[in-house]
């Protein structure tokens, strides 16, 4: 394929080379001459292990070229990719006025040049934006300019690595003839290739940036705590990863509900304590018990936003197949539903048969008095009477049970389960 590349920083300059070493035809962009001349040449403008060698090599099979002129691109190539850069304001935001400046350009030139051209973004930028590119490039062009985005995950110093053996390929389009073209282009990559739509593409970057921050921050607190106490973090992370059950892996990683349960909660309070024994500082894992409350309010907020009064909450133990009720979320769901002057009522078969039994109903009688009364054996009528309803665990009886919801009741889903298709769901977090 013919590509321009605008911007020839470490993405596209990696970008350049790697896609010409698959047998395309390149045309680097960039406002400054110095470094297209640098390309042209065969040589790399940054330090990148590798990229000389792949760029001069690209240069001698004649399939990298570069130009200061966005008309002499345009006009080489059926697909523009977008890497320019997208700094940080001073408000700490996001500086797009480059990305939207060589679009405004790339549409001007496209005035002279007839025949269909896909925009392909792949500077990192907040869901919307390449829909805001592709407006601006039809207003410019004056015709429909097909576009997609696609994040790149390289890092600095293992680039073309990276760049030939990505985790995944993600294209973002709601687009065929630019999806088509972006197949083309990544054929030979041995990697699959995930179409989905452009806001999610352009969600997926922050979040896997925001998750290796995480990370690293969490590794350093748990670091500090663990040195404190004798033990060396970086066992007890090695370990860690290990687990790819539990630990890296999907679990917990869905939007949905609070943690609670006999564990979660006072694990991380005795390691808060700790912290502040020792005059710690962990604000990460400080923020977690404040989040996690959070989300109860907003759950509880939305179920009052609907103005709804009779609430019917299927799951009250913290997960289901338990009868557990300490710090289950949900307890603390009904109680705020409650205190708002909701008349809530209850689902738990398992607490249910606890507390018949006996086994739990000296914890429930003393500590929730006041929510156990709430718990009904009567399916039907609770999802008859309600005005809205929240799933707070994933069991297929409710499932079965919300075939009987109206359509007009509003569902609240934070357990990720199976919905009948007539119900009007909604998440919370998702
Ligand atoms: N560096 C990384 O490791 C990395 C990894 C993944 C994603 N990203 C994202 O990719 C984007 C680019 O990052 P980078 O590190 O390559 O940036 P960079 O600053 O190294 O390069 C950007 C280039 O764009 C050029 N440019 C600016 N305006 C231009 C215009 N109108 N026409 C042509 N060229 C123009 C600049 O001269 C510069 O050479 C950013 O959004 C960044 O967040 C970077």
């Amino acid at each position: 394929m013919n590509v321009a590349v605008f911007g020839l920083g470490y993405v596209g300059a990696v970008t350049s080379a790697c896609l010409a070493q698959r047998g395309h035809h390149l045309m680097g962009v960039d406002v400054n001459p110095l470094k297209c001349d640098m390309i042209a040449s065969g040589r790399s403008p940054i330090i990148e292990t590798g990229l000389d060698d792949l760029l001069l090599q690209g240069v001698q099979a004649g399939r990298i070229h570069a130009t200061t002129s966005v008309s002499e691109a345009v006009a080489f190539a059926d697909l523009s990719i977008v890497s320019v850069g997208t700094p940080s304001l001073p408000n700490g935001g996001l500086d797009l006025s480059y990305v939207y400046r060589v679009c405004e350009q790339i549409g001007q030139a496209l005035r002279d040049k007839a025949g269909p051209h896909v925009l392909v973004l792949r500077s990192t930028a907040l869901p919307g934006t390449t829909d805001a590119c592709g407006e601006i490039l039809r207003r410019a062009a004056g015709r429909d300019v097909h576009v997609a985005f696609n994040p790149e995950f390289l890092r600095e110093g293992s680039s073309i690595r990276d760049f030939d053996q990505p985790a995944y390929t993600i294209i973002g389009t709601e687009d065929r003839h630019a999806e088509a073209a972006l197949r083309e282009l990544y054929a030979d990559v041995p990697a699959p290739l995930h179409v989905v739509p452009t806001r999610v593409a352009e969600m997926v970057k922050y979040t896997a940036n925001a998750f290796h921050a995480v990370k690293i921050t969490f590794a350093n607190e748990i670091g500090l705590l663990a040195r404190q106490m004798g033990v060396d973090g970086r066992d007890v992370m090695s370990l860690i990863v290990q687990d790819t059950k539990l630990n890296v892996s999907p679990a917990y990683l869905r939007p949905g509900f609070a943690y609670g349960g006999s564990c979660l909660p006072k694990d991380v309070s005795a390691l808060l304590h700790l912290a502040r024994r020792e005059e710690l500082s962990v604000p990460l894992l400080a923020s977690l018990p404040r989040s996690n409350h959070v989300q109860i309010e907003r759950v509880a907020d939305a179920v009052l936003a609907t103005g709804a009064r009779r609430v019917t909450v299927l799951g009250l133990a913290f997960k289901a197949g338990t009868d557990d009720l300490r710090e289950s979320p949900a307890v603390e769901l009904v109680e705020r539903l409650i205190g708002r002057g909701c008349d809530v009522r209850i689902l738990d078969r398992a607490v249910q048969s606890a507390t018949l039994l006996g086994a739990n109903r000296e914890y429930i009688e003393r500590r929730l008095p006041h929510v156990s009364c709430l718990l009904t054996d009567d399916p039907e009528s609770l999802i008859h009477d309600a005005q809205a309803i929240v799933v707070t665990q994933n069991q297929k009886e409710f499932s079965r049970l919300l075939e009987g919801v109206r359509p007009d009741v509003p569902v609240f889903d934070v357990a990720g389960i199976a919905v009948p298709a007539h119900v009007r769901v909604q998440g919370v977090a998702w």
